[in-house]
């Protein structure tokens, strides 16, 4: 259904209530997404962004509730990833004259997508294009999260759509963000930025200023996923400028596999050592948790404590996942420690040690092992590593 955010901006994107994988299968998205498309009707008509190709029809039947797709002049493709600007070619088809707004690197991204001979115009930061009472100034925005990143700003309504940034993968029935469980809301706009955005974190503090040092009054900001930012819009900005800090919560995470139990009682055991000196922790079992969730728990954490028994010389397969992706995102400002059972050889622990080393997670304390089940002396081991991470995370 479409809506008029303000006067002669209307949303015209989908809902996609039934999405639970994004990025093919890398990142799970629990409460579905949106796929946010903006139509402006000034002297010119201008439409800011698309949807994923699936809904291409969807989308079109909204613009063409709004206006006759053919009269549209202006389509700006702030950014080339395929949920955003897979709309595009069932567009152009309607209006193929229309002048398509890219980014200088959107000019090889978009191109590079869809291989059209489309009328495309490259914008750099602060270039304006009249569109009758209003304008629209661009900023490019690269790793915010893609070099070809951009953001349109429009004026007369304040209007700021920064594409994938304050953006949420969080299907729901109204478009507004006072109109939604704020639990949920500040669950999704986490777990999107803790997933996506981290590796930009340095970036997106720059270009938070530099977008605000451009002294643009903000009273809306539109994303290109979930919902629109109209109350205290600024929050999310706030927000963003926190978690780019990445200072973490005085909490951890405990990350385990096992085969036959014995790693288990070690994970429970550490917990023990935890809580005992009042620092909160959640326990994830690798093979079976929501891998983008435990990374978001990790990313709110001071402290990660992974265990893996030993398997092949090495740590369990299913840890693999999530030691890469801790490599990838470079999570800052965290401590570690390792631990596990073993047979025989019994390297996974070491392991895993010097992986969160090169990951730049410093390890708290000396990793526990314990041969075949662990004893009661293993547990308690568990639990003063437990203890020295928790004291690790006061800073004591
Ligand atoms: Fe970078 Fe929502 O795509």
């Amino acid at each position: 259904m479409v809506i008029e955010i303000v006067e002669n901006v209307y949303w015209v994107g989908v809902v996609d209530w039934a999405l639970r994988h994004f990025h093919g299968y890398e990142l799970s998205t629990p409460r579905g997404s949106t796929y946010n498309s903006y139509l402006i009707r000034d002297e010119k008509t201008v439409l800011v962004d698309t949807v994923w190709g699936p809904f291409a029809d969807d989308f079109v039947a909204n613009v063409r509730d709004v206006v006759d797709p053919a009269t549209i002049d202006i389509v700006v493709a702030n950014h080339a990833e395929a949920d955003h600007s897979g709309g595009l070619p069932a567009i152009m088809r309607h209006c193929p004259d229309a002048t398509v707004i890219v980014s200088k690197r959107g000019a090889e991204s978009i191109p590079g997508h869809y291989h059209q001979d489309w009328n495309f115009k490259v914008v750099g930061t602060g270039d304006k294009v009249n569109i009758g009472k209003h304008e629209l100034i661009f900023v490019e925005a690269p790793m915010l999260h893609w070099p070809d990143s951009m953001f349109t700003y429009l004026t007369g309504k304040n209007l700021l759509m920064p594409n994938d940034a304050f953006g949420q993968h969080y299907a729901t029935a109204r478009r507004f963000n006072d109109e939604v469980d704020q639990g949920e809301l500040y669950e999704e706009a986490l777990r999107y930025y803790a997933n996506i955005l981290t590796p930009f974190s340095d970036f997106v503090i720059k270009k938070i200023d530099e977008v605000l040092a451009l002294g643009l009054p903000v009273d809306i900001i539109a994303p290109s996923h979930g919902v629109i930012w109209r109350d205290e819009p600024l929050q999310i900005v706030e927000k963003y400028k926190e978690w780019a800090a990445q200072e973490g919560e005085e909490q951890a995470v405990i990350l385990y596999d096992t085969m036959w139990q014995g790693t288990r009682h070690m994970a429970e055991a550490v917990g023990a050592g935890l809580v005992a000196e009042d620092v909160p922790y959640k326990i994830f079992y690798a093979p079976v948790a929501d891998r983008n969730l435990v990374l978001t728990e990790i990313f709110r954490a001071k402290a990660l404590v992974v265990g893996s028994p030993t398997v092949n010389r090495g740590y369990i397969s299913t840890l693999g996942t999530y030691m890469e992706d801790l490599r990838g995102l470079g999570f800052k400002n965290k401590i570690g420690a390792a631990f596990g059972s073993y047979g025989w050889s019994g390297e996974a622990v070491k392991m895993l040690e010097e992986h969160l080393e090169r990951c730049k997670i410093k390890v708290a304390a000396p990793g526990v092992r314990a041969k075949w089940q662990p004893t009661a002396d293993d547990l308690a081991a568990c639990a003063e590593l437990g203890r020295a991470v928790a004291r690790a995370v006061k800073g004591a």
